[in-house]
């Protein structure tokens, strides 16, 4: 593959930003300075030296995507914008979205081509947990609080798995709460408010695992995840066991 390729493949920058580093010399091919972006480097058994460390080639990617409200999450949709579409660097590298969210629901969306981890962070036996800010019409009692957390029936076979719920405001008519559960059911928060006689009337994931939606990442906006990011990831979803 093409030097610059393999760079941008190890997201140090786009395509225009590699070519210069390149250009400065500040990348080795085994051992020898080179100042072609079109060298031609094998990322199985090449050692490519950047900036003084040397890369180990890796073709996954993860980003973090803020989603607005008017977007679907598909990778392709006839009628309405998708989430992909909003991510013009996804071309080529077979990124979806890592679980749904509702086409008015807006916050954090992990978009990967890692499928072992997509799959573990969805698994319901891993229970990761996910926090949802929402706005609701009604009340909020005590005792609704208490279904909200121990379980409540939603229509499906089972109750939800126990929750937790953190109230932020009350009006006489509506209210503000976090509601983190562990499940991913087909509008679950929606049909948990709704199980308790209110209605949702804006969704917002703010956390997945340990993945937090970065608050400087405006709407509509996506970034690669640090580091970081994917190791606790990783991390949690190796010992995140079933309950
Ligand atoms: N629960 C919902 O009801 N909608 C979402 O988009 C996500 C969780």
């Amino acid at each position: 593959m093409r030097l610059d390729k393999y760079l941008c493949d190890m997201q140090l920058g786009t395509r225009s930003q590699v070519k210069e580093a390149i250009k400065k010399g500040l990348v080795s091919v085994n051992g020898i300075r080179v100042k072609s972006p079109y060298f031609k480097v094998d990322e199985r058994q090449d050692d490519v030296n950047y900036t003084g460390n040397t890369l180990a080639y890796q073709n996954l990617y993860y980003y973090m995507f803020h989603k607005p409200s008017g977007v679907v999450t598909a990778t392709k949709d006839h009628r309405d914008p998708t989430v992909m579409d909003l991510l013009p660097d996804a071309c080529g590298k077979e990124l979806s979205p890592v679980g749904r969210l509702d086409k008015d629901t807006e916050g954090l969306l992990l978009i990967t081509n890692d499928g072992e981890l997509a799959h573990k962070l969805l698994s319901p036996r891993k229970h990761v947990e996910k926090t949802y800010y929402a706005e609701c019409s009604g009340v909020l009692t005590a005792d609704q609080i208490t279904l909200l957390e121990n379980g409540v029936d939603i229509g499906d076979e089972e109750r939800t798995h126990p929750a937790r719920v953190k109230l932020l405001s009350q009006t006489d008519c509506s209210y503000a709460m976090e509601l983190t559960i562990t499940e991913g059911r087909f509008h679950q928060v929606k049909r948990m408010v709704q199980a308790v006689g209110g209605s949702v009337t804006y969704l917002k994931r703010l956390s997945m695992g340990t993945l937090t939606l970065d608050p400087a990442l405006p709407k509509g906006s996506y970034r690669p995840l640090t580091e970081k990011e994917i190791s606790d990831l990783k991390q949690l979803t190796s010992t995140t066991s079933a309950q």
